[in-house]
């Protein structure tokens, strides 16, 4: 455009011939730049998590919907033998937790559907975890850095480990080796579990175990337990931690946190048979 000056201006004719190119330049520019600047950016984020989505939705219908339901809404198959609940509203998280340890897919109905070797694999879990997400509003999947251990500190460990036999031991028993629970079910050792897996755990609740949500136990406390939890995985010593640090009294804080523990187990155990007993008089059959 050099040769255009005011003082000779092209012909209007000249200028009216001009437009169109120069239109259609300046438009390949703007989709060369938008091709090459926004992949990273919105059409990034949005075209391969739709493509996830409908890869999730793909899977689930051929391995899910047999009892889920065709659109996770909850269903029973094998002539009821499996009441599969509504997966609307559960979360990513909660889809990572049961497809990770491998206990969805069911296969044998029970009291309670055990772990096994996954049968999904990680990008197909994830595509999972995706659709069920997209289908309501749930409990994500927890960033890494939230069960992230590696640099927990002993003071961490000693208040997880308080944390943990306050909310934990009625059930999966003081060292984290589980314990049985009524009906035929349990409470699963946690001696192989993976944090990612604890910090998913407290957040869904599975089966029996009361869901943990952040407003009811903040994240670092969760951490905390998880880092507990871990030394507990890690030490030698099958009886529990060391508890070096805590010198002579140790022992006795042992004896004093079994006892508490059985004191919990039997008030939940009187706990749960309270209300039978109350209801009785109202029951005309009894
Ligand atoms: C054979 C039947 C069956 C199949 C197949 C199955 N599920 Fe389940 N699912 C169940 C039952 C039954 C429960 C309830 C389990 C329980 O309470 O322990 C359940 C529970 C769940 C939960 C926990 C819901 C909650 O409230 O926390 C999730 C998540 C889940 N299933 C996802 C899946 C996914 C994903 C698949 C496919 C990969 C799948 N299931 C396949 C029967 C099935
Ligand atoms: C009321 C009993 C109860 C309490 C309290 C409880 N849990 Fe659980 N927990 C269970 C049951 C039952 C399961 C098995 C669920 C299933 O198989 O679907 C379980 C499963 C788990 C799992 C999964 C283990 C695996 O191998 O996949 C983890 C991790 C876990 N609990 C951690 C915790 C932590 C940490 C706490 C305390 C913050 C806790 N639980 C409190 C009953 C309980």
């Amino acid at each position: 455009m050099h040769s255009v000056r005011p003082s000779a201006r092209p012909s209007a004719r000249f200028r009216s011939r001009l437009r169109l190119p120069v239109i259609g330049a300046a438009l390949v520019l703007l989709g060369l730049s938008y091709a090459v600047l926004v992949p990273n950016g919105a059409a990034g984020a949005d075209g391969p998590q739709s493509q996830q989505i409908e890869e999730g939705r793909k899977l689930f219908a051929v391995g899910c919907a047999s009892c889920h339901g065709l659109h996770a809404q909850g269903g029973t198959n094998g002539g009821g033998a499996f009441t599969a609940p509504s997966l609307i509203g559960v979360g990513a998280a909660a889809v990572d937790f049961q497809v990770s340890t491998g206990r969805m897919p069911a296969q044998q109905p029970g009291a309670q559907i055990p772990q096994k070797t996954p049968v999904y694999s990680q990008d197909e879990i994830a595509a999972l975890a995706a659709y069920v997400a997209s289908l309501a509003p749930g409990p994500a999947i927890p960033p890494a850095s939230s069960y992230d251990v590696s640099k927990a500190t002993q003071e961490e460990v000693t208040r997880g480990g308080l944390l943990f036999r306050t909310n934990c031991t009625a059930c999966h028993n003081f060292a984290g080796s589980g314990g049985a629970l009524p009906n035929g079910k349990y409470a699963p050792s946690l001696m192989a579990t993976t944090p990612r897996n604890i910090y998913q755990a407290m957040l869904t609740g599975p089966q029996q175990m009361p869901v943990f949500s952040d407003q009811v136990m903040r994240p670092e406390d969760k951490r905390d337990i998880i880092a507990y939890i871990v030394a507990l995985q890690q030490s030698k010593d099958p009886g529990g931690l060391g508890l070096g640090r805590l010198g002579p009294v140790s022992e006795g804080l042992w004896g004093w946190i079994i006892g508490i523990g059985l004191l919990v187990a039997v008030a939940v155990w009187i706990g749960s048979r309270v209300p039978t007993v109350r209801r009785e008089p109202d029951e005309p059959s009894h």
